[in-house]
């Protein structure tokens, strides 16, 4: 991985921080992101002191705010000639429906179009790139996607919420898979970790069938100084640095590693179809 530059969102803890040391350690060019310049400083430097690697850089952006992802991407552009590893690895949940500066809600955006909006803006960086690949995150259970609640607009349940985000996010996936054909773009599910995420869910946040495990939920996301991010972050790292996957797109991977089918939500034309219009929309996205 010497050669390669990576750049991965939400860094700054849990699987994404252990996603960049594990690619640090391969001896790639890591930039990671987040929002906030003092824990991505400190992530920095953890990751070099740990990795031994000092190819590790940071930039700045509020995954919620598109005028920051898009002022990330044209600094990203100036100092660097190419991208070869895009992970769209930054999730969020929030207990309760805000919408953003740019009038989306916060969960939607930061799991479904800040990815969308990246991956888009950062295609000519990656097809500078000999071998490109997209590697974004999945989470939560499979829910169907409803097309008249892409944004809570009717019913909010932070998790739900977070579930239908994601499969959203899903069905991009799929789709840029299937336009840009030189860009290999595959998703994959990292398997429960204790994390920042896991341990801020509420049981309000959650719905019934979770509420009714909740004691062994919370047993299972103890803190564990991220032993169970660093699991978790196998999926992620398999997808970016493998031989085995080179020339696959389209495709979803578990936990272990393995293809598995995407939801049916996710391969109806239909669906995704008005998924991606949606996404376009509230992106603002032009060209
Ligand atoms: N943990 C699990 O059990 C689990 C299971 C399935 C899927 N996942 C997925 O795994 C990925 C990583 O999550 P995690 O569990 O490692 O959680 P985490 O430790 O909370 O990490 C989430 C990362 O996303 C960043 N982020 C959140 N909102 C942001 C925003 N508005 N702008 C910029 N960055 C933002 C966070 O930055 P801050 O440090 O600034 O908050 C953090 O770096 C997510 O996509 C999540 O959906 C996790």
């Amino acid at each position: 991985m010497k050669d390669k530059i990576i750049l991965i969102t939400g860094a700054t803890s849990g699987i994404g921080f252990q996603t960049a040391l594990a690619l640090a350690k391969m001896g790639a060019q890591i930039i990671v992101t987040g929002r906030n310049k003092t824990s991505a400083e400190e992530s920095v430097a953890n990751i070099k002191s740990a990795s031994g690697n000092s190819c590790v850089d940071f930039l700045l952006a509020d995954l919620t705010k598109q005028a920051e992802i898009r002022a990330l991407v044209e600094t990203f552009k100036q100092k660097y000639s190419r991208l070869d590893v895009l992970i769209n690895n930054a999730g969020l949940v929030e207990p309760i429906r805000r919408l953003t500066e740019d009038g989306v809600e916060a969960i939607f955006s930061v799991n479904t179009v800040a990815p969308f909006l990246l991956t888009h803006l950062l295609l000519d960086s990656l097809k500078a790139s000999p071998s490109p690949r997209v590697v974004t995150v999945t989470g939560g259970d499979v829910v169907p996607i409803d097309l008249e609640n892409l944004q809570a607009e009717k019913s909010f349940l932070s998790l739900n919420t977070y579930s239908q985000a994601k499969v959203c996010m899903m069905a991009l996936m799929v789709e840029f898979a299937q336009r840009e054909k030189n860009v290999a773009v595959n998703v994959c599910f990292p398997g429960g970790a204790s994390t920042n995420m896991t341990t801020s869910i509420q049981p309000e946040m959650a719905p019934t069938i979770l509420k009714l495990i909740w004691p062994l939920f919370k047993w299972m996301t103890r803190p564990d100084n991220g032993k169970s991010a660093a699991k978790a972050s196998r999926s992620s790292v398999y997808l970016a640095s493998s031989e085995d996957v080179e020339g696959m797109s389209g495709k979803y991977f578990n936990t272990n590693c393995k293809i598995v089918e995407f939801p049916t939500f996710v391969m109806d034309t239909t669906t995704r179809g008005k998924v991606w219009e949606a996404v376009v929309h509230v992106s603002n996205f032009v060209g």
